[in-house]
């Protein structure tokens, strides 16, 4: 399906408990959903996403591609570049990303995807795409050198960040069926805000060593004592000399 006409099938909700899981639940072969607020949004890592009403952007995009299972995390890289697009289209700001789902500003976190997939007997089922960003938040204590948020200054404002990132998912997400993860990669790669030593945490081990890059397949390359290794996108935490990356 090629998405040349307007996508109509948007639902704008005003409080559910996250719209990833309204998403995952849909028999629509594509849809979107939009909430005001989320009584349970969810954050990477079994984390909460903390989503009151007016503190932000809440949307999930559910979509049925024909893929493989290891194409999956490259559609969280996509959507991160679909949002820098978005948030410098309507706020005028530059965004930046961390491998591989955070998006941004001046070095501190503004957005956050979080990409689940369901499996059936022929593979990859459905994939649900959730993006969190912050809007007209103030930050304390720790937060404050972490996060970020836009400033939105009418309501006009966020729903045309919302269309921004509605039409823009769509119009990559063909593009990335089309042509793979490798069309995005040098923007990807021209976007990242990681550089030097940074830390790969798995669940059970922790690998530091000075980044090389990114592949065409959008795993991050790390050289451990001169030995180049690769990371694929997945339970994976990173952590950045300077800062929060
Ligand atoms: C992260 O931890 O960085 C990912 C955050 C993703 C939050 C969004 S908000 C819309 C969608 N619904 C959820 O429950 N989570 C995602």
């Amino acid at each position: 399906m090629k998405h040349d006409k307007a996508i109509r099938n948007i639902s704008y909700i005003k409080s559910v408990t996250s719209t990833n899981d309204i998403a995952k639940k849909s028999s629509e072969a594509e849809a979107v959903f939009v909430a005001d607020e989320q009584t349970a949004g969810k954050g990477s890592k079994g984390r909460s996403w903390q989503s009151r009403k007016g503190n932000g952007l809440y949307m999930s995009f559910l979509v049925r591609p024909r893929i493989e299972a290891d194409q999956i995390p490259g559609i969280t890289l996509m959507v991160a570049v679909v949002v820098c697009n978005a948030i410098e289209r309507v706020c005028g700001t530059k965004a930046t990303i961390k491998w591989p789902n955070d998006v941004l500003i001046e070095g501190k976190k503004v957005a956050g995807i979080l990409t689940e997939s369901i499996f059936g007997d022929d593979g990859v089922e459905r994939v649900v795409c959730g993006i969190g960003i912050n809007t007209n938040q103030r930050f304390s204590g720790e937060l404050k050198g972490k996060a970020a948020s836009l400033k939105i200054r009418k309501k006009s404002q966020k729903m045309l960040l919302c269309n921004k990132v509605v039409s823009s998912f769509f119009k990559e997400y063909d593009a990335y069926l089309g042509n793979g993860l490798k069309f995005f990669m040098p923007e990807f790669r021209q976007r990242s805000a990681i550089s030097g030593v940074v830390t790969i945490v798995e669940p059970n081990t922790q690998s530091t060593g000075e980044l090389v890059g990114f592949d065409d397949m959008g795993a991050i390359i790390i050289d451990i004592d001169g030995e180049k290794r690769r990371f694929i996108a997945g339970e994976i935490s990173l952590r950045g000399e300077n800062g929060y990356v």
